[in-house]
């Protein structure tokens, strides 16, 4: 059966020579949650913009049965939302209205279908009724919620998200994990923080270097102190100083 996300041996250096990913090989069931963990600069971020085809490398990348290139990137984008590392790059536009509308009124959808998707998706991040505020008046953690909800206004197979637990409360951290969970959608979340991980996962995916250095069940990974204190990473529910 098709996989949501296939990589196989795929390398990626920045135009400054600073090799970012090293021979990746990773494959993501659909309806799978996985956590992409790992220290800074790891090569996380990276991997999601790979994964989205901001950026292409050597190697192969299949997003639901389609191969990343510049010809199939319409359908890629469609099939995949990325909620990119900083919210602020997602939200444009002069009303939080017209950023969630944005996806959706590409996709050439009706004005009644747009509205009522911009409605439901403010109303799942917790931001109803707040269509009219302009983003950038918007707190940290509320620019943090209207981002996802650009992505989840367009429906996609996929979402792709880059340490979406970032500038958010514990309460606001707890609702995400709770929206996060109740979606059906394949999610791969970025993240360095290993309760957010934990609470959310089936599977973790460690990274370091620029290479996977392990993955599997993500309780087992993330209780493994050893693997953890070695990459830099720490236990759920363990906290150093
Ligand atoms: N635009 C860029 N130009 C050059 N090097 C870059 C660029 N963006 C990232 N890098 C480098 O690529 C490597 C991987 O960075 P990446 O942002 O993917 O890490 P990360 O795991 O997301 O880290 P963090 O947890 O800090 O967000 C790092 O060595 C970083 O310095
Ligand atoms: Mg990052």
């Amino acid at each position: 059966m098709t996989k949501a996300i296939e990589i196989e041996n795929f390398s990626y250096a920045y135009p400054d020579g600073t090799i970012a990913l090293s021979d990746v090989n990773l494959g993501v069931e659909h309806g799978e949650k996985i956590a992409l963990i790992g220290p800074n600069g790891a090569g996380k971020s990276t991997l999601l913009l790979v994964m989205a085809g901001f950026v292409r490398g050597t190697g192969k990348v299949k997003i639901d049965g389609l191969e990343v290139n510049r010809a199939n990137l319409r359908s890629i984008r469609a099939c995949l939302g990325a909620c990119l590392e900083n919210p602020e790059d997602q939200l444009f536009m002069p009303t939080l209205f017209d950023d969630v509308a944005f996806g959706p009124l590409n996709m050439g959808l009706s004005h009644e279908e747009i509205s009522k998707r911009v409605a439901d998706a403010l109303q799942t991040v917790g931001l109803p009724g707040m269509g009219d505020k302009a983003p950038h008046h918007l707190s940290a953690g509320q620019k943090r919620a209207a981002a996802i909800a650009t992505v989840l206004s367009m429906d996609p197979k996929i979402i792709t998200l880059d340490e979406p637990d970032g500038s958010l409360d514990p309460r606001n951290r707890n609702n995400l994990v709770r929206l996060l969970k109740r979606l059906s959608q394949t999610l791969v979340i970025a993240t360095c923080n290993m309760n957010f991980a934990a609470a959310l996962a089936d599977r973790a995916v460690l990274v370091n270097k620029g290479r996977v250095v392990a993955e599997g069940d993500a309780g087992k990974i993330m209780r493994d102190l050893q693997l953890m204190v070695e990459h830099g990473l720490e236990v759920p529910g363990i906290h150093f100083s």
